[in-house]
């Protein structure tokens, strides 16, 4: 079975590499789906995030990476896959991904979207953190693989 993981991946850290591994144990095929119009302004363009996901788990066995427009449900179609992923970090995530999840339900009734909490490691993580840390001098090395954190700081600096 193949599933679609998207998101905005602005930028993609370990939390996102967690779920993506654990996943290939339960699914065949895994897209990672990049968002290329996030509704939050993104530091990264969504070529620099597509690179760097390819560049980290491009080759894995079973993952493809892809930006995608639009609605998430019409993408999803797209792909020949009915399952959306999402990671759950904590309760704080919850009330988002349930009105996501049932948005996309009522626009496509045959997408499920499944659920997999993020590693216990990574649960405190997130894009925005991990670009707030950055941003003011903090060491990223443990939250991101070194070709994101090289981008990242070159985006910042430029
Ligand atoms: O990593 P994020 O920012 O939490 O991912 C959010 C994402 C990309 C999954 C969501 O914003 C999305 O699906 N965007 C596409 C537009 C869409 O389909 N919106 C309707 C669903 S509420």
């Amino acid at each position: 079975m193949k599933a679609v993981y998207p998101g905005s991946f602005d930028p993609l850290t370990y939390g996102h590499l967690d779920l993506i591994k654990r996943s290939l144990r339960v699914f065949q095929q895994l897209e990672v789906a990049v968002v290329s119009n996030p509704a939050k302004q993104a530091l990264l363009s969504v070529t620099d995030r597509v690179d760097l996901i390819r560049q980290v788990c491009g080759g894995w066995s079973g993952i493809t990476v892809n930006a995608f427009d639009g609605l998430l449900v019409d993408y999803v179609q797209t792909t020949g896959s009915r399952v959306i992923l999402r990671g759950l970090r904590a309760v704080s995530d919850f009330e988002y991904e349930f009105q996501m999840s049932m948005m996309n339900k009522r626009l496509a009734d045959e997408i499920e979207t499944f659920y997999m909490m993020t590693g216990e490691d990574h649960s405190f993580v997130s894009s925005s953190t991990v670009k707030e840390v950055a941003s003011l001098g903090g060491d990223i090395s443990s939250f991101v693989p070194a070709v994101v954190e090289n981008k990242l700081l070159q985006t910042l600096e430029a």
